[in-house]
């Protein structure tokens, strides 16, 4: 019996083995993937990557790609996925969508989910609500963001 209970433990040690080998492979093959897909306008910061069609679009339509591709409109959360999202708008050199609003509620913008907001990035004496009509937010290629009307166009970008 514990001759039979060592040769059990033994023929694990080997499927680990294997499945660690196999493990080196996907890894290997999947950054491979990952630099291609990422390729030359993507970004991953941290589990979140982001990337556009190159398509402008106003607030509805970027809603309406995003979520039909599986993702969101990008929503930054602190610096580091801010200047992902800059330097994707720098490459285009065309302000793009976030995908907060304060549709619900004049002045209090919130994320995709509905939360408040935790970062910003605001540039200077904004958000205005210029002429009352501005729930959206565009970023500028120096990575402020500007409250702007949802009915304009701008540049498409996904958060996956
Ligand atoms: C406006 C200005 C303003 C900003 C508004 C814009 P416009 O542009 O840049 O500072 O707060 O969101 O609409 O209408 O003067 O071209
Ligand atoms: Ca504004």
């Amino acid at each position: 019996k514990g001759e039979s209970g060592l040769t059990e433990i033994n023929a694990l040690k080997q499927q680990v083995l294997a499945l660690q080998e196999q493990m080196k492979i996907l890894q290997t093959s999947f950054s491979k993937y990952q630099k291609a897909e990422l390729f030359p306008s993507g970004r991953a910061v941290g589990v979140n990557i982001f990337k556009t069609s190159g398509f402008e679009g106003n607030f509805k339509k970027a809603l309406q790609s995003c979520r039909q591709a599986g993702g969101e409109v990008a929503s930054p959360r602190n610096a580091a996925e801010n200047e992902a999202i800059q330097e994707i708008v720098t490459i285009y050199n065309k302000a793009a969508f976030l995908g907060m609003t304060d549709s619900q509620t004049e002045g209090k913008f919130i994320y995709p989910t509905g939360e408040p907001l935790g970062y910003s990035n605001w540039a200077p004496g904004e958000p205005n609500n210029d002429q009352d009509k501005e729930d959206c937010i565009e970023t500028y290629t120096n990575g402020k963001w500007n409250d702007k009307s949802c009915e304009e166009s701008r540049l498409i970008i996904c958060q996956f």
